[in-house]
Order: structure tokens, then sequence, then C-alpha cells
């Protein structure tokens, strides 16, 4: 049989292709998606899944395409899953799961392959967007099936000339692309440790981090990040630079317990510095273009949506209904805002667009206001009736 694996070059997807040539007595085919993991040197990759015994192997640099298919939509949606965690490894997901199915599809391949464990996630999110374009395909999870400790993956490593690195292998399980880095493991699991410093790579602590603020002022068109400082710059370049520049002031750390999938509550620790600047700019200009009602709602389509795309649900239909309304709702986010960055924080202090609908002479409290006070009267009590009237019948 002949297998697709999506291979990062790590030790534990290096583990799965000997897993699949002895277990499975497959063929297997490597497949490495860039998405930003910075790190990797994709011919390198290629070169180590054929030396350990790949058949064929694939690299493809997908970072434009993650950011406008994937990115994007999550920028209109104010991504955030449980308020504070920015998708990040969430959102790789599906994309790296259509070229899985692309690759099996051009090598005839049985099945696909993924180095995810049965604890987490991702199994779901890559088994699912698998399963919504090509439902023919075998599915295999071999770290699901091995069930090693960490310890014991190093040993089928070193029985297997996988090459393991030298250094003491790192203690936390990470997971990087543009959009953000996940760690979590190791230390981490003590919900009473501070993460120490060595969790972090893109990220100055805010104590280390420049006295002085740096003021930025960042634009969008319709939803979507367009400039940065009166300089077109949007997709990968706009992103990389974001992370470099939240990540000198300390922006974009994140620690938090959340609610994953499959009913555990988990340790996680991320680094975002480019999606808390973009996010904190989004939605705050949303509030300045779009209506109280559009606003009030959307909150509620955002999480749903945010929910969704946790949930490996992709390719299900309610998400995209969700982004028929998110994008119709996206055609006024238009306009700048003025960021600075300071140790660890982000603020917007000033805001402009073509579509405002901030009108001061309805908001002043000086002379020129032209809000009618007489109105709100009449208002407040008709407002507060059906309360008033509750209220009466519970005193009686
Ligand atoms: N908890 C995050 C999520 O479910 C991150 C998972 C990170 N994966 C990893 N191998 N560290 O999206």
């Amino acid at each position: 049989m002949k297998v697709v694996l999506a291979y990062s070059g790590g030790l534990d997807t290096s583990i799965c292709i000997r897993w699949l040539m002895e277990e499975y007595r497959a063929e297997v085919v490597s497949l490495t998606l860039e998405v930003g993991q910075e790190e990797s040197d994709l011919e390198q990759i290629e070169e180590k899944a054929r030396e350990l015994g790949a058949v064929e192997t694939y690299s493809i640099d997908a970072r434009e395409e993650f950011v406008n298919e994937f990115i994007n939509p999550s920028i209109k949606a104010n991504g955030f899953y449980e308020k504070v965690y920015p998708l990040s490894t969430a959102l790789a997901r599906p994309l790296i799961s259509k070229y899985l199915v692309e690759i099996a599809e051009k090598e005839k391949a049985d099945a696909v392959a993924h180095g995810s464990t049965g604890k987490g996630n991702d199994q779901v999110r890559f088994e699912l967007a698998v399963r919504a374009l090509n439902p023919e395909l075998d599915i295999i999870a071999p770290a699901r099936e091995w069930d090693l400790t960490r310890d014991e993956a190093v040993d089928y490593a070193r029985k297997h000339d996988i090459p393991v690195p030298v250094k003491k292998k790192s203690p936390y399980s990470i997971d990087v692309n543009l959009w953000g880095r996940s760690v979590e493991a190791g230390p981490l699991e003590d919900l009473a440790n501070e993460p120490g410093e060595e969790v972090y790579s893109w990220t100055t602590s805010p104590e280390k981090a420049p006295d002085k603020p740096e003021y930025i002022e960042l634009e969008f068109n319709e939803g979507i990040p367009s400039a940065l400082n009166g300089e077109e710059r949007s997709g990968v370049g706009l992103i990389k630079e974001l992370n470099r520049l939240g990540g000198k002031h300390g922006i974009g750390r994140i620690d938090t317990v959340e609610d994953r999938l499959v009913g555990i509550k988990s340790r996680e620790v991320y680094e975002c510095p480019a999606a808390s600047i973009i996010l904190k700019a989004h939605s705050d200009l949303e509030k300045l273009t779009l209506s109280r009602e559009e606003n009030l709602f959307k909150e509620i389509v955002d999480s749903r949506w945010s929910q969704m795309v946790y949930f490996g649900q992709w390719h299900e239909p309610l998400k995209s209904d969700l982004e028929a309304f998110i994008n119709e709702s996206q055609r006024v986010v238009s306009g700048k805002l003025r960021m600075k960055l300071y140790k660890g924080n982000v603020y917007v202090t000033g805001r402009e667009s073509p579509n405002s609908l901030y009108d001061l002479g309805l908001a002043t409290y000086d002379r020129g206001d032209r809000f009618d006070h007489r109105l709100a009267e009449g208002f407040v009590k008709l407002w507060g009736l059906p309360s008033e009237i509750a209220a009466r019948k519970k005193m009686r």
C-alpha cells in the first residue's frame, strides 16, 4: 500500500516513516508544507525523508495560500477560541489536509497519515478535512496506534537509525506557523509553574522590552490589513514584520487553560505577536464602522466560527453560511489605526475611517451638541416599561 504522510522533519514524524514501512509494509510518500515555521529548510527535510526510506518526497511553500485562505478569513471573524487563542495551529491543519489529499490522488495512494496523537485536537482537524475532500482515502495515525512515551519514542528512533537531536530533546511539544507558536507539555503541565523564558522564542519578555513605546499605523481594506506605516504591505511580509515588531515589545504571550475537543483541559502557551496586533486593530475598527446591532450580533457569529475552526469543522456547511454574513459585514471595515506597542501591550490610540459611524455632533459634551436631550426622557421610560410592569406585578 502507498501512504502520503504529513512530514515535518521532526522526531515524531520521522518515526512515522519507519513505523509505516514496518507495520503497514507501506510505501511512504512524504509531504512537507512551509507555513512559516521559519527554521525549516525544505530541501534538507526532503533529503532526510528519503534517507529514512520515503519513496517519494514533496515540499510546498504554502505561506501565501495560508494567509489568503485561512488567516485572512480568521481576521475577518476576529478568530479567537475561548476569547484568547488566535487559532494559529488550528488554521494550518485543513491546509495541510488539502495537500495530503491532492498528493494522495496524484500518487494514487491508498491512505494519508499524520503524526498527531489521540489526545489532541489536531487529529480531528486533519481527519475531518481529509474526509470532506476525499472520503475514499484511509487515514492512519501512527502516534495514536503506537502509544509510546517520549523516552520510548527516542529508544525506537535510536534502534531504527533515526537521527535524534544531540542535545537533550526539549520537553515541550511545539507547533509553529506564521500566525503563532504553540507550546505545551513538560513543566507547563504543572499549572503552578510560570512559563520559563526558554518557552518563548519570538518575544522579548515585557520586562526587557524597550522603555520607549513604538507607534505604528496599520491600515485595513475591507477587513484585511493592507498597509503598515503608510506603505502598502500585506500577506506574508506584513505578518512577518508585525511578528518582529510585536516580538521586540513583548507582545502576544498567552498563557491559558484550554478546553480541547476530546474533553481534556490543557495548559497552553502561545506566542502570537502579529495576531495580537492585527486582531486588536481589526475588532477596534469594526466597532467604529459597524452598527451597534451588527457589532452585537457579530460577536456571536465570530465566536461560533472560531469554535468550528478549533473543533476541526473547516468544511462544515454552517461555517460557510456564517462566512456569508461575515464577508458582507466587512465591506465597510476600512480605515487606519494608530497603535502603541509598549512592554507587552498593544493600545489603539488613533482611529480614522471613511466609513466611520462616529458623529461628533451627537457625541460631544461641548458646544455644538445636536443630540436632542428631551427625546431621551420618553425613550428611557418606554425602554424600561416591560421591566416596570413586571416589577409592579411582583410588588402586589
Ligand atoms: N492547543 C492548540 C490547538 O489545539 C495547539 C496545539 C499545538 N500542537 C502541538 N503539537 N503543540 O490548536
